[in-house]
Order: structure tokens, then sequence, then C-alpha cells
């Protein structure tokens, strides 16, 4: 039995070969090369295991494709489930898409697909697909990305399931992957065109290998550990410190010049369960023991980690996430604060400036850019330092997305924290495709990647007119092979940054670098649609009266007018303006009424003005002249009651133009 599963194991994963196909294969060809088939036909489990003391067998009952699949029967809890080693095919730092077939063999549950790794003992799961409806009645898909990102000494696929234990089917389980391609050597570093602050990225082990390693040195001067300096990696039991993933992470940094951003000593999430439990295993509950007990074990921590890299780490996240804008007190009722009041955040502040004097001290949030939440923190910066605490800096994390936040309110972000003698730093922005967790693209749509591009140019002129109070801006990830948002807050495949999952630079680099070269890798076209989920009856054309015939040349334009997205009360749109005439527009304002009462919140590639039902937009700098037979288009969001009417008619420096 053993032998047979080996043998099938064998012709499964081709781990050794791989050399050669990829050799082979031309290196811009973005054909998936396929490392693990699991389609049961050949009447054994292929290598695949139970999680536990379920039994698993070949099965002709029922099939995806040809007449076999995957049984597994005798589960007694959810997590058991079919298991597949992959640890000899899956290479760290290469984004593999998976796809399983699963199936019920009675009733319905949902099914997850996941991955187990463990690194010295210390398991990890990661979720590749999120819990997805599955019935007995049919075959469902699960497809996913993953990619591996630390030394790992066991690492397993599997489904699972979410609330019962009932048996199940797998079928046509596969792995690819696309290689990745050299790096650009003929684009701007960023750092070298970004240099009012260092420029950084989050990073795993996977981006210091091979060409990530090299695209992260490039253009990158600062880098942050997205994880491994969190407390579940550095102090997993208590009082034994390890930095097998942090340190490999701060050596690359060093060897290559980079700043090191720390991340993060104190937080609610990724902090093992024995932090908070008391001397005799139980939850701790709000005593003068357990406050003392936490406060030790936050000071031995602090000590022990800030000391074990001291200068190394220049800027240290000492805490982060610690603001409820929804509570009176503006306070994060976490397990920190229920314990202690504000005293873990005194302690903290206090162990840090001790162990590392040098250290900039920093306090980091999200979602800062909005009012409520901004003040909470402006308040409790304020107090705490009004108390003496040594904090030195604001971290806005800038987790953001296409359409969303204002520059205004960003702006507004910046503006608050200055003359309170504090730094501030952008430490993990990264720009989502989507603008609701609703939405799931099997690519990433060309007019996304445009706004994104927008969205970038945007804040990086925003931060770089900031200098004064910026001291570092860090993007969360390095490329999009390799993202957190493809898990949160849902598992979809996001693209959140400046390079793609070949490690090419993608509109948003130039964005960043040189926004008139905005398009040229993402071939954006106006004709993209984004589903809109409303119809629009375009009206009837208006006549144009081109301008009589003073020469030099003719004027003429064609307004498109789309709506992109629709929800109750809103709606985003743009608004495309066509040269049609046969000399170039030099400076634009473009015009039209909203006759059902919309109001304009936020315009993008332009200015808005809006009086009444009258809309005015003026062109950005970027965008004022549009050539003979060119275009220009803003996008927008707006609210909206009762009907959304289309407008009729739209001006151009006041001339009529063409309605598309
Ligand atoms: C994220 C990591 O990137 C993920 O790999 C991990 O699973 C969860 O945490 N705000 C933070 C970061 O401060 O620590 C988070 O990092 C992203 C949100």
């Amino acid at each position: 039995m053993r032998a047979i599963a080996r043998l099938a194991l064998a012709t499964l994963v081709v781990a050794a070969p791989l050399t050669a196909v990829m050799a082979a294969h031309a290196a811009d060809d973005p054909t998936p090369i396929t490392v693990v088939t699991s389609d049961f036909e050949d009447g054994t489990v292929q290598g695949w295991t139970g999680r536990s003391a379920e039994t698993l067998a070949s099965s002709t009952t029922v099939a995806h494709g040809g007449t076999h699949s995957l049984a597994v029967t005798g589960r007694t809890a959810t997590w058991q489930g079919p298991a597949l080693s992959v640890l000899s095919t899956f290479a760290k730092g290469t984004s593999y898409t998976i796809s399983a077939w699963v199936r019920m063999a009675e009733g319905s549950d949902s099914a997850r697909l996941s991955v187990e790794r463990r690194t010295s003992g210390t398991a990890t799961y990661e979720t590749v697909v999120g819990n997805t409806a599955v019935t007995s009645s049919g075959w469902v898909n699960l497809t996913g990305h993953y990619t591996l990102s630390a030394d790992v000494d066991f690492l397993n696929l599997y489904v699972e399931t979410a609330s019962s234990t009932g048996s199940l089917y797998i079928d046509d389980v596969t792995a690819s992957y696309v290689p990745a391609l050299p790096i650009q050597t003929d684009i701007p570093a960023v750092k070298s065109v970004v240099t009012e602050f260092p420029v950084g990225a989050a990073i795993t082990g996977a981006e210091i290998t091979t060409e990530h390693g090299e695209l992260l040195a490039r253009h990158f001067n600062s880098v942050t550990p997205g994880n491994a300096l969190k407390w579940d990696a550095t102090e997993p039991t208590e009082n034994t410190f390890t930095y097998t993933q942090a340190d490999p992470l701060i050596a690359f940094a060093k060897a290559h010049g980079m700043k090191v951003r720390g991340h993060t000593l104190v937080w609610h999430n990724q902090t093992p369960a024995w932090v908070f439990q008391d001397a005799s295993g139980a939850a701790m509950t709000a005593t003068a023991e357990n406050k003392a007990l936490l406060l030790a074990r936050l000071e031995n921590h602090i000590r022990n980690v800030a000391a074990h890299y001291g200068d190394t780490i220049g800027t240290w996240d000492v805490v982060n996430e610690v603001i409820d804008e929804s509570q009176s007190d503006g306070l994060r009722r976490s397990n920190w604060y229920n314990i202690t009041g504000l005293d873990y955040l005194r302690t903290a502040f206090k162990v840090a400036r001790e162990v590392v004097p040098s250290a900039k001290l920093c306090i980091n949030d999200y979602n800062t850019n909005v009012a409520a939440k901004r003040d909470a923190l402006y308040n409790l910066v304020v107090k705490l330092k009004g108390e003496g605490v040594p904090i030195d800096c604001v971290g806005h994390q800038m987790h953001v997305n296409v359409s969303w936040p204002s520059i205004a309110d960003t702006e507004a972000m910046l503006k608050k924290f200055e003359g309170i003698g504090v730094e501030q730093q952008v430490t993990e922005m990264d720009v989502s495709i989507y603008t609701s967790s609703g939405e799931s693209f099997p690519t990433p749509p060309a007019d996304r990647l445009l706004s994104q591009a927008y969205m970038y140019r945007d804040m990086f002129a925003l931060f770089r007119k900031y200098k004064a109070d910026l001291t570092s801006v860090t993007l969360w990830g390095l490329a999009d092979d390799n993202t957190w948002l493809d898990t949160y807050p849902v598992a979809r495949k996001d693209a959140p940054l400046l390079f793609d999952t070949r490690l090419q630079a993608k509109s948003a680099y130039w964005g960043v670098v040189d926004p008139s070269k905005i398009g040229a890798s993402a071939s954006p076209s106006a004709s993209v649609s984004v589903s809109p989920s409303v119809s629009i009856s375009p009206s009837a054309s208006v006549s144009v009266s081109p301008s009589s015939s003073t020469s030099p040349g003719t004027s003429g334009c064609t307004v498109t007018y789309r709506v992109t997205g629709s929800w109750p009360g809103g709606f985003q749109g743009d608004v495309k303006i066509a040269n049609t005439g046969s000399s170039a527009i030099s400076g634009w304002k473009l015009s039209w009424q909203f006759t059902g009462g919309q109001a304009i919140s936020q315009l993008w590639n332009g200015s808005v003005a809006q009086s009444g039902a009258t809309v005015t937009v003026t062109n950005a700098s970027w965008n004022a002249t549009i050539a003979a037979g060119g275009s220009a288009s803003v996008g927008f969001l707006a609210s909206w009651t009762g009907s959304n009417p289309v407008p009729a008619a739209f001006t151009v420096n006041g001339t009529a133009c063409t309605v598309a």
C-alpha cells in the first residue's frame, strides 16, 4: 500500500524535473506550469492522506472528470479531510494557483482549502480559499493563490469543512505557477525618484529570494518584516525567544543598506494565548495581580526583542491599532486595555525608549484618514505625550482602495498631527482594486488598474508635499504575487502594489515614478466596463455647434458618460471627453446638469465644483491638453435619491459636445 502511494506521489509531484521544464520555457511565456495533478483515475489515492484517522479511497461513485474521485469517509471533526504534501513541490517565493473540486457525499456544508506549514514543529495555517458552500448534488470549484514565505519542514495542502463531519469527495486538484520574469533594469528605481523620505516594502521570507530580492533591493531603501517580528513569531511560548523568521530578513536589509521598521511590539492580534492567561492557565480577568503579571510579560518581551536588534531597527511600531473610535473614550477594548487600562501603552513606550534610546517609537493605526479615528488617535497621543510618554511618531497604515479615501481627507490627516512634536510615517500602504467585499475579479480590470495608478500618483504627490512631516513611506508588500489582501477581508485575487504577479512594473508604479507614463503597461481602455449595475439610456445626441471656420483647425468634442457602479444612495461614474476636432484642446472645463439632485462627493483626474445642479470639472495639470483625436477621463463618486437621470448635455469650454 505504502509503495503504491509513494509511486503515485512520484508521478504527481514534478519536483526534480522542474528546473528543466522552466529552462525550456520562454522567459516571457505566461503559460502556467502545473506541478500537482490529482485526478485519481489510476484507482489510487495518489499520495493523499487523511489529516487524522479518516479513510481515503479512490471512488467511482461520483467523478468530476473521468470516472474516479477521492472519497473521504470516517471524519470525526471538521478540520479532518484529505491532505497532500507539497513540501518537495512548492518553492518559497513562488505564487501558486491551486484549484480543487469538492462535493459532499450527503447534505450540505461549506468547504475551504488551506495550507498547513510547520517550521521546527510550530504550525501555521493559511487559508487559500475561504468557506464556500458545497452540497451533494454537484461539484464546486475552489481556486485560490498561495505563496510560501517561510522555510518549512512540513507543507500540506488540505480541504476541511466549516460545520459538519460528513463524508466528502475531491477531484481534479491542480497547482500551477507562472514563472516570474526577469526584473526590469531599464526603469527608474522608486527610491531614486522619491528621495524625500525612505520608501519601504513589507516583506516575508518570499521577498528576499531570487528575483524578488533583486526587485526589493533595486527599488526600496527600507523594509518592514510583515509578520516576523510579531509576538507569535518572536516569543511563541513564555520567555522562549526565537528570531529565526526575522533574522534573515534583517540580515538582507543590512546587507543592502536598507532601513528597518520593526513591526510590532504590542498588538491585540498575532499574540499567543498564554500572554493573557493567569498563573493557573485561565483567561486573565481585570485584577491587580493579573495587571502586574501582564505588564511584567510586556516589559520582558520588549526588553528581549528590542535589545536583540539594538540599533539595526531604527523605528519601532511600539503599539499597533489601539484606537476604537466607536468607544466613548476612543480606546480599543483589547485584552491589553481591559487588564491594564492605559498602562500597557505607558510601559511599552517607556521600556522601548530605555532599551533602544536611538530608535523612533511609533503608535500605528489604520483608517487614520477617517476624522473620528484620526481625532481619537490625536487625543490619545497628546494626552500621553503630555504625561511624558516617549511617542516620537504616528504611523498611518493607509490600507486604501482605488476610490477611497479622498486626497483632501488624507491631507487633513497629515495636517492634524503637525505641531504636536511627532514625526509621521505611512507604514502599510496598499491600494486594493476592490471597493467592496462583495466584488471579485479573476484578473484585475484595466480601469481599476488605471484608477489605482491615479490613486498612487495623487497620494505620493501629497506625501512628497508633506515631506517636512513624513519621515518614511512603506508599502505593505513588494509585488502582487504575495499580498495579504488575497485572503483579507475575503479570499479573492487582489493586486494592490506597484509590481504585478510576474514582478513587472504596473501603471501604479508609473503613478509614483512618472505619471506621464500611466497606462503604458496597463493598456487601459475606456471601453472596459465594470459591469454597471444600473442600465443607462444615453440620451440622444445633442448636435454640436462646431465653432466657425476660424483657423487653426476645427474643434469638436464627444462626451461619454457612464455609471460604473451603483448602490442605494450612491453611485460611481466616469466621463470621457474625446477631442474630435483637428487641433488640441489646451485646458478644459467640462460642465453638465444633474437634474435628479445628484451630488458629487469625490472626483479624480480633475477638480470639481458643484453649484445646485450645475457641475463643472476643471482639468488636472497633467491632463490639461487633449490632443486632436485624444481623450481625457474623469471618475467620480456621487449620491442620489429617488432617481439617477443621466445628464442630457455636456459642454467643454462652453461649447456643446456630442453625447455618445
Ligand atoms: C497582516 C499580514 O500581512 C498577514 O500576513 C497576516 O496574516 C495578518 O497581518 N495591519 C497591520 C499588519 O498592522 O500587521 C497586518 O499584517 C495588516 C493590517
